[in-house]
């Protein structure tokens, strides 16, 4: 009984080793790196970031796998671990061109205008996302809100190509895409 426990605590930490193995090996273009990563519970996601103390910056890419006719998204929401609030980056494709673009914008409610609009927070850097072998990787820099670590991030994918975003699913994984991270700590 003790050696059926032990073997199944082995094969959980192998897998923990494997997850967090798997963001830390990313690579990205132009030989960006980053301090620190999470492999994210769903949706095949990863946050990769380095904080910076002196001005409560962080620097981020948020890499999810879509196919070239969805759309991927990662935000903080001051506000809760909700939809509606969602300061949210959303990187899509032009349907005849592939041209990747990202939308930055503050969700209204559950049935968002998607509207090009300035966050909560300051943005100090453009945004840019690019879309590699099935996989969209978003780029950006955010002021943390409140100047504070600990931050209510989410994550989405569905369907749609630019300016025709449809919604994504609302089930399972889709409505499990939030998690409070401490951008210090990880
Ligand atoms: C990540 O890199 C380590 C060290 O180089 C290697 O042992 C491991 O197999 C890699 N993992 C993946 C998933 O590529
Ligand atoms: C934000 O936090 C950093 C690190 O704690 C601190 O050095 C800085 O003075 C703070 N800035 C403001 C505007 O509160
Ligand atoms: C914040 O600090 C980092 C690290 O020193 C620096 O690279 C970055 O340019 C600063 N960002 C802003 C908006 O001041
Ligand atoms: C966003 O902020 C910039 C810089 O403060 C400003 O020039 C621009 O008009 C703002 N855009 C919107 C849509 O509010």
């Amino acid at each position: 009984m003790a050696l059926l426990l032990l073997g199944a605590v082995i094969l959980l930490s192998a897998a923990g080793a494997t997850t967090a193995q798997d963001c830390a090996n990313a690579t990205f273009q132009g030989g960006r790196t980053f301090q620190t990563c999470n492999s994210l519970p769903v949706l095949g996601a990863s946050l990769h970031w380095t904080y910076n103390a002196e001005n409560g910056t962080a620097d981020i890419a948020f890499r999810a796998p879509q196919s070239s006719s969805g759309w991927v998204a990662w935000g903080i929401n001051p506000s809760g671990l909700s939809m509606g609030g969602s300061n949210v980056f959303i990187a899509s494709q032009d349907s005849s061109s592939g041209a990747v673009s990202v939308l930055t914008t503050v969700l209204e409610s559950t049935s968002p205008s998607l509207t090009s609009r300035n966050l909560s927070f300051e943005v100090p850097v453009t945004p840019a996302a690019e879309y590699v072998a099935g996989v969209y990787t978003i780029f950006t820099t955010v002021k943390l809100p409140s100047n504070t670590t600990a931050q209510n991030t989410v994550w989405q994918a569905g369907p749609g190509n630019t300016g025709a975003i449809s919604p994504h699913p609302r089930t399972g994984a889709n409505l499990q895409s939030t998690r409070r991270l401490d951008f210090l700590s990880g």
